[in-house]
């Protein structure tokens, strides 16, 4: 406390007095946490975000009737003299388990009614998560959230020690903007001032990083907000916070070299640490995703060409068809399946479009149950020569006439029996992804979309395919071009993404054309960043990290809402606030709205 700014209400935090301190005076505020009436005695244990102190009330000189007032989570001061715990009364896993207040004074500073409280937010918490959410403030009182805030905070105070000691910047970048692309809805924010005109909410701040680059920053952080409207998940939020980075002159080998020295700092790991690659194309082929949790092994191979001429007509279809068809050993000594294991397989890969899993068991070297018998002893011995897996075990199948079906089917079932058959190691297992494809075709906007944003530049060695070729083609050259475009993985989920961006006019023009634009909505839309790009640009490549998920790794937790103060939930409301809510007639009218009531 040497150094501590003097004007708290209180001497001492609830978490470290300890058997050294006793004989001192000191004064505490905090919450009522327990309070016990033994009829001569009584106790309250305060506690605060620091921990518990043990107050004991033999020396009290007010009325003992005060602390009937001192209902649970009511917030009190008192001032009082440490003494020791009798020996027999001393708890050894509590940090302030040796001594305990003897108080002297005591004042109410807030009474909780405890008989509306809606729960109580310490030891094992029972409440629904959306009581939880409603009453979050009592939430962020439990040790496990403010263990997570504080976390977050560290987490980015490491992260701006080691991008300002780098030379970075930090450069705060609107709000209220105008649609950068990343793939999802933009929130939009209509304008008072300019009837019938909307701000969107950045997506991410990506042009204007960019465009900091054209104005000579050189090497650009920001810790910023992104707001998207999408389909949310466990991982996922409508506003969420990334380390956003971009760098004038920077390679891959830079950015990739820059992400090693960060996630060493921010994960604690060993100086010799080095991001492990793998393409996009061996994401997806071995595990069906391009961001595999490669903590456990159970790896795909394809299948297709191997049941071409099967006597199995549905697999000879899809592989006759240009589909796909993917294979996944599970050895015996890893799991074990029933019929009934089997049967709820489909459960699993439905909502990602898979229609079953075919499979068959071998054991002790005699294949049985599922399509054993379209197995031949020649199908069989080329499952097991591309797997390079071997014994008795269980094989299952994925096929499907879109390859992205067979691909999620196989990893979603995948990633269930990591889980079941409690396959994952402990640990962290990071991938640094590259050679990802540039562009996707959409069948439902009938043209290609960019797979990681516009901005994002082609594989060099292929300019000129992309410059020239036909880009309403869904099976030409155009759908199989990489980008230098890079996803940084760990335990399955993405942490991060950026890419090498498009430097010359041109080339962004021809993008944008690619991706359906006419001439005139680009200009609308990116003019200003495309006349940017004649005024001498630094070539710059950047990357932004999700924030969120980094502290749901380093926290161990598989939900985004537990590491954010105040989230939203799935269906992007604020149940706490009862955000988004209906304007009012007056601020309909001032932004020109005519919404019938609904
Ligand atoms: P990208 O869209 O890949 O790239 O986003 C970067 C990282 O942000 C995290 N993320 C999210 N986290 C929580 N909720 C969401 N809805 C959400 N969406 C994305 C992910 C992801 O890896 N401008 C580019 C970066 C660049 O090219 O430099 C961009 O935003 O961890």
């Amino acid at each position: 406390m040497a150094n501590a700014i003097k004007g708290l209400m209180r001497t001492h935090h609830c978490g470290e007095l300890k058997a050294s301190d006793i004989g001192s005076t000191v004064t505490l505020c905090g919450w009522v946490n327990k309070y016990r009436n033994l009829g001569s005695l009584h106790f309250i244990d305060l506690r605060d975000k620091y921990g518990v102190t043990q107050l004991g009330f033999v020396n009290f000189k007010g009325n003992i009737d005060e602390l009937k007032k001192c209902s649970l989570e009511s917030v009190i001061q008192i001032t009082g003299v440490i003494v020791a715990r009798p020996p027999e009364a001393q708890n050894a896993n509590m940090e302030t388990g040796a001594i305990e207040v003897q108080v002297t004074e005591l004042s109410i500073l807030s009474k909780s009614d405890i008989d509306t409280i809606p729960f109580l937010p310490f030891g094992s918490v029972e409440a629904t998560e959306d009581l939880r959410l409603k009453y979050r403030y009592l939430d962020l009182r439990t040790k496990k959230l403010q263990d997570i805030l504080l976390l977050r905070s560290r987490t980015m105070n490491k992260i701006r020690s080691l991008l300002t000691d780098e030379n970075f910047v930090e450069v705060e970048t609107p709000i209220l903007y105008k649609s950068t692309p990343e793939g999802a809805r933009d929130y939009i924010v209509p304008s008072r001032v300019h009837p019938g005109q909307v701000y969107a909410l950045p997506q991410s701040p990506q042009t204007l990083k960019q465009l900091l680059m054209i104005g000579g920053t050189d090497k650009y952080f920001q810790i910023c907000r992104c707001f998207r409207d999408e389909d949310l998940r466990a991982d996922r939020q409508p506003e969420f916070s990334q380390v956003d980075m971009e760098i004038s002159f920077a390679t891959q080998e830079y950015m990739k070299n820059l992400v090693e020295k960060m996630l060493k700092k921010i994960f604690d790991l060993e100086s010799n640490f080095t991001l492990p690659m793998m393409t996009y194309k061996d994401a997806m082929n071995i595990y069906g995703c391009d961001k595999p949790d490669v903590r456990f092994a159970l790896k795909q191979i394809i299948a297709t060409d191997i049941f071409k001429d099967s006597d199995f007509a549905t697999f000879a279809t899809v592989a006759n068809a240009n589909g796909l068809i993917k294979a996944m050993f599970i050895p015996e000594s890893m799991g074990q399946f029933s019929r009934k294991d089997t049967d709820s397989f489909v459960e699993v890969v439905k909502p990602h479009g898979g229609k079953g899993v075919a499979f068959y068991k071998l054991a002790k070297g005699e294949r049985s149950t599922g399509i054993s018998k379209f197995i031949t002893d020649e199908i069989e011995k080329k499952l097991f020569t591309l797997s390079e897996v071997q014994g008795d075990g269980t094989w299952l199948f994925f096929a499907d006439n879109t390859h992205s079906v067979a691909h999620a089917s196989a990893d979603a079932l995948r990633r269930n029996l990591g889980h079941k058959l409690n396959l994952i190691g402990a640990g962290k297992a990071f991938l640094w992804v590259y050679d990802f494809p540039l562009l996707e075709w959409s069948e439902e906007a009938g043209r290609f979309t960019a797979c990681h944003h516009p901005f994002t530049m082609p594989s060099r060695d292929k300019l000129d395919v992309f410059m020239n070729a036909d880009h309403k083609d869904p099976n030409g050259p155009l759908g199989k071009l990489t980008a230098e475009a890079y996803d940084v993985v760990c335990n399955g989920y993405e942490i991060g993404g950026g890419s090498i961006r498009i430097y010359d006019q041109s080339v962004q023009d021809r993008m944008f054309k690619v991706l359906g634009f006419t001439p005139e909505e680009t200009k609308g839309q990116f003019g200003f960043f495309i006349e940017a790009l004649k005024y001498g640009v630094p070539p710059h490549g950047g990357l932004a990290f999700g924030l969120d998920r980094l502290i749901m790794i380093l926290t161990g937790t598989d939900s985004i809402r537990d590491v954010i103060a105040f989230p939203k939930t799935s269906s992007a409301s604020d149940l706490m606030s009862q955000a988004p809510s209906r304007p009012s007639e007056a601020q309909l009218k001032e932004l020109h709205f005519n919404w019938t009531k609904s």
